[in-house]
């Protein structure tokens, strides 16, 4: 058989129960990665993902892991070594939006100090978002580090560390801060051998976009502004995943790469 991409890798992904993390774990896996870990906050479906992985041919263990708990990060993190030798790919996909969180909250009056979100939805979307893609990040490299053979880290961004539509201010803060921690991690770990990159992707058809999807008047705003008029599928942002996670991608460290149909070309 032809060499493929990720022959021989032990991967983990976060978020892995739905989505991109979902995606990117079979996408991955159909690579020849050696084994992916399919960790999320929903530890029945991240073991129904590692038993789609399985059930294609590959090799996957699940986790169950709230990321904003750092020392079950941590866990995390030296449980896939125990298990499958080493780490040599972390997709950190775990995440929530506001309108998720805060359900019905841009109907209030914003009285929480002049902002339209309250200071729960404010302190939970960081909290997962940027705390804990940090958590993930971190006990990954510390591993990394351990095994002296490098890595690369790839995190999910958004087109929201760059744009913002003003009504999802504590999602487009802490996708704006997990683009300066890939950024300012890609420096600390560069000594390591340890490559960190992001994916920005646009709107794309996975559950956190489905009231968007079901709303016509919102769909229409998100495939009117997008170039090519469509939302995008998750393995099209897995194909992404994909490219800097592998060798092909190995000149590549501190970058963001955009898989958004052209949502960021316009320039308002
Ligand atoms: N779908 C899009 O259009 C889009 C666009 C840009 C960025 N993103 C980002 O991509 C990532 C994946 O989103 P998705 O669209 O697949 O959403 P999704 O809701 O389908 O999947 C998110 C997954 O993260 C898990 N998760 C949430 N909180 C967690 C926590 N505290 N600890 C561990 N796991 C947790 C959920 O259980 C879920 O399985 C997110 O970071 C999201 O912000 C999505």
């Amino acid at each position: 058989m032809a060499a493929r991409r990720m022959d021989g890798k032990v991967v983990v992904v976060t978020g892995g129960a739905s989505g991109l993390g979902r995606a990117s774990a079979l996408r991955l896996s159909e690579e020849g990665a050696a084994a992916v870990v399919v960790a999320d906050l929903d530890g029945e479906r991240a073991a129904a993902v590692a038993g789609e992985v399985t059930a294609a041919g590959g090799a996957a263990s699940a986790f169950a892991v709230d990321v904003t708990d750092a020392e079950r990060c941590e866990e995390l993190a030296r449980d896939a070594v125990e298990r499958w030798g080493r780490i040599d790919v972390l997709v950190a996909a775990a995440g929530v939006s506001s309108a998720a969180v805060g359900a019905g909250e841009q109907e209030h009056d914003g009285t929480d100090a002049g902002l339209l979100w309250s200071t729960d939805t404010w302190h939970r979307v960081v909290d997962v978002n940027l705390n804990g893609l940090m958590y993930t990040d971190r006990a990954v490299a510390r591993q990394m580090i351990a095994a002296g053979q490098g890595g690369s880290i790839v995190n999910i961004a958004s087109i929201c560390s760059v744009w913002t539509s003003g009504n999802s201010t504590p999602y487009a803060v802490s996708k704006a801060g997990a683009w300066m921690l890939t950024k300012s991690l890609a420096v600390e770990l560069a000594p390591h051998g340890i490559r960190v990159n992001a994916v920005g992707p646009g709107f794309i058809e996975t559950p956190m976009t489905a009231a968007t999807r079901a709303d016509e008047a919102a769909a229409a705003g998100v495939t009117g502004r997008t170039l090519m008029g469509r939302f995008g599928q998750p393995r099209e942002v897995a194909d992404t995943v994909l490219f800097l996670a592998c060798d092909e991608s190995s000149y590549f460290t501190g970058s963001i790469l955009y898989p958004d149909g052209g949502f960021n070309a316009p320039t308002r």
